[in-house]
């Protein structure tokens, strides 16, 4: 499958992103790292899992035009469920072992409303379908079939979601039909966003199609509230991308937002949700990917996986960046 783009160890110098001191060894920033721990970031700000510029410029374009954070955040996810080059969202996201693309999303607004929908087939925009179970039901969550037939009556096209590319590599893999449940480290970019806006307040989405030829009826962390995603507008948000299973197992999102509650930043806050994963007894963390994005209520933002090429997009102060920084580097 095709792999996102990385840019290592970028600079933070001139960023005016407040990042927490513990990422010495993994970002270049020791003449920077004093300045930028005690400048204060500006809003509004969109920060996203994986290198995906696009999505989080025009996220940014809503909120500088005084929109709000969850607009947002669905407009960026919106950019990257319709790019068919990319095959882990939305349409042309590699399908599960039989053939189905199927999709799970999730959205939280600054009131701490939320609305997912799981295994969703045939539409593309899972994450506009996710705010309208927030907005439109009295559910969270919707899957299957039910959420394709409620898609449908919202005015969503019916669209076939593989690819001719996804087919092929789909097409390619059965041959053997080699399933590893060890997840490749390079099998996932899930699209985590969180946004601050002009007004202060917060609010994320994720979509994904989950892993790559997974077993059918598969559902990762994406839709899951707390694991996944998870927003509290008095604290911050936090987002995942990754192992699903992994996640969810540690409840990653609700974790962070509630180690920062407790005083943390969002850099440790994220660095503790990894170590809870990689210190568990025989976790063959060395395996598999996890990532996870935080922002606290002043628009500081931390970022941490497992292994190196997980990297955060932040627009801020007109400028979209990318960061890194993860667990092998550090302790290695
Ligand atoms: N993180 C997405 C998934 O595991 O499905």
């Amino acid at each position: 499958m095709k792999r996102r783009k990385f840019i290592k160890n970028a600079s933070l110098s001139g960023l005016g992103i407040t990042i927490g001191g513990s990422l010495k060894s993994c970002v270049e920033t020791s003449s920077d790292e004093a300045n930028v721990n005690k400048s204060k970031a500006q809003l509004p700000l969109v920060v996203a899992t994986w290198n995906v510029k696009s999505a989080t410029a025009k996220a940014w374009e809503v909120l500088t035009k005084g929109g709000s954070a969850l607009d947002a955040v669905e407009e960026g996810c919106r950019l990257e469920e319709a790019n068919e080059n990319g095959q882990t969202v939305g349409k042309g996201g590699l399908p599960d072992r039989d053939g189905n693309v199927t999709l799970d999303a999730c959205i939280m607004n600054a009131e701490g409303n939320t609305g997912s929908v799981v295994y969703l087939q045939n539409i593309t925009h899972a994450v506009s379908v996710a705010r309208k179970v927030m907005e439109d039901t009295p559910h969270v969550m919707l899957a299957g079939k039910g959420a394709e037939k409620f898609a449908l009556t919202k005015g969503f096209k019916k669209e076939n979601l593989l690819t001719d590319a996804s087919k092929k590599a789909w097409k390619k893999w059965a041959k053997t039909s080699q399933y590893e449940p060890i997840i490749n480290i390079e099998n996932h970019d899930t699209i985590g966003m969180l946004a601050i806006d002009q007004q202060g307040d917060i609010s994320g989405a994720c979509t994904t199609s989950g892993l790559a030829y997974k077993m059918n009826g598969r559902v990762g962390d994406s839709p899951i509230i707390g694991a996944g995603l998870f927003v509290d507008n008095e604290i911050g948000g936090a987002v995942a991308t990754g192992l699903g299973e992994e996640i969810v197992k540690t409840v990653g999102s609700f974790l962070i937002v509630e180690l920062m509650r407790h005083g943390k930043t969002p850099q440790q806050a994220c660095e503790e949700a990894i170590k809870r994963i990689v210190q568990k007894p025989k976790s063959n963390y060395k395996n598999f990917q996890v990532g996870y994005i935080a922002v606290n209520k002043q628009g500081e933002i931390g970022a941490y996986s497992i292994h190196q090429w997980f990297s955060l997009t932040a627009f801020q102060n007109g400028r979209n960046q990318t960061i890194q920084s993860d667990y092998f580097n550090k302790n290695s």
